[in-house]
């Protein structure tokens, strides 16, 4: 089955680590039976990321009626309010990039690169500059990585990608038109709870916790996401719960590398936790990539 249509769906407009394109048949598993029928909800993304679910849940289910996303990352923000507000703008800016970088060869588009990622870390860009700034870095640099130095400063090399597509006009049109009932939060996550009641939805996709010793990667922006903050989440979860509001969150499953791992069985021993196959970047297998087992954790009865 195609999970997003070619032309008129909207899909994700970055590449994000934790992409979870590949998880969303067991998003929707998690979710109550009959909450295609449920009346009015609003759907909160407190670590929205490329926003796979939020894209895919919003062209699936017309019973959602607003959504709530969040994320500590500020150009990543600023692209998803760029594009809701203005973009136009920011597909003629996207366009005149596209077109100065193909021309290029490949010493030349290093350069080119390397001063865009220079002006990018200023962070005296205007807002329609540092999303287009953030969108053409993204498709350009090494495996679509975001990451950023103790300084804050994103630091991820140039890719060498033959043909990158800078900009893709038409999916950025259909982002921006399913935006239009999304309000669109920058900071910690804590702050979305005030949306919690019966009629909310959350999805929780936090940054993992760490499995292997060189798997660490939670520097999405400056400061880590370390074991008490996977607890201060799980105090976040209790409390949307205790307002009522249905949860689904992932994870890793620590207990693939040590059976004895079991931190996150016990931290939400009071919610239902499933463990389901994810293809997955392994860093014990030689070939980097294999299927591991993740997490859902839910407040869902049925899940
Ligand atoms: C695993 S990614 C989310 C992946 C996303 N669901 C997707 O499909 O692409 C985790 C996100 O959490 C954000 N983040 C990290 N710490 C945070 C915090 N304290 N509050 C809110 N967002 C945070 C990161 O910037 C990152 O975008």
């Amino acid at each position: 089955m195609k999970l997003f249509e070619e032309t008129t769906q909207a899909r994700p407009f970055i590449k994000w680590v934790g992409g979870k394109t590949q998880l969303l048949d067991e998003v929707r598993e998690s979710l109550p039976r009959d909450f295609a029928e449920r009346k009015h909800f609003t759907y909160v993304e407190p670590f929205v990321g490329g926003g796979a679910v939020l894209f895919w849940i919003l062209q699936t289910y017309p019973n959602i009626e607003y959504a709530v996303i969040n994320d500590i990352n500020e150009e990543l923000i600023c692209t998803y309010r760029v594009i809701k507000s203005d973009v136009e703008s920011l597909i003629e800016a996207l366009s005149i990039i596209q077109d100065e970088y193909s021309r290029l060869d490949t010493n030349a588009r290093k350069e080119y690169y390397l001063a865009k990622r220079a002006l990018f870390n200023t962070k005296q860009t205007s807002q329609i500059e540092t999303a287009t700034l953030f969108i053409f870095l993204n498709r350009t640099c090494f495996n679509g990585l975001y990451r950023v130095n103790s300084k804050g400063e994103f630091n991820v090399p140039h890719g060498k990608y033959a043909n990158p597509r800078i900009c893709d006009a038409s999916n950025l049109i259909a982002v921006s038109k399913v935006l239009q009932k999304v309000e669109i939060l920058c900071g910690d996550f804590a702050q979305t709870g005030k949306y919690a009641n019966t009629s909310t939805l959350f999805y929780l996709d936090p940054p993992y916790k760490p499995i292997t010793e060189t798997s660490s990667f939670t520097s999405y922006a400056q400061g880590g996401f370390d074991d008490s903050e996977q607890i201060r989440l799980r105090d976040f979860c209790n409390q949307i719960s205790t307002a009522g509001a249905l949860f689904v969150a992932s994870n890793s499953d620590p207990t693939e590398v040590h059976s004895e791992e079991t931190f996150f069985d016990r931290i939400y021993n009071h919610f239902f936790i499933k463990r389901v196959s994810a293809a997955r970047m392994i860093n014990s297998d030689p070939n980097g990539r294999g299927c591991i087992s993740e997490l859902m954790i839910s407040n869902v009865i049925n899940a």
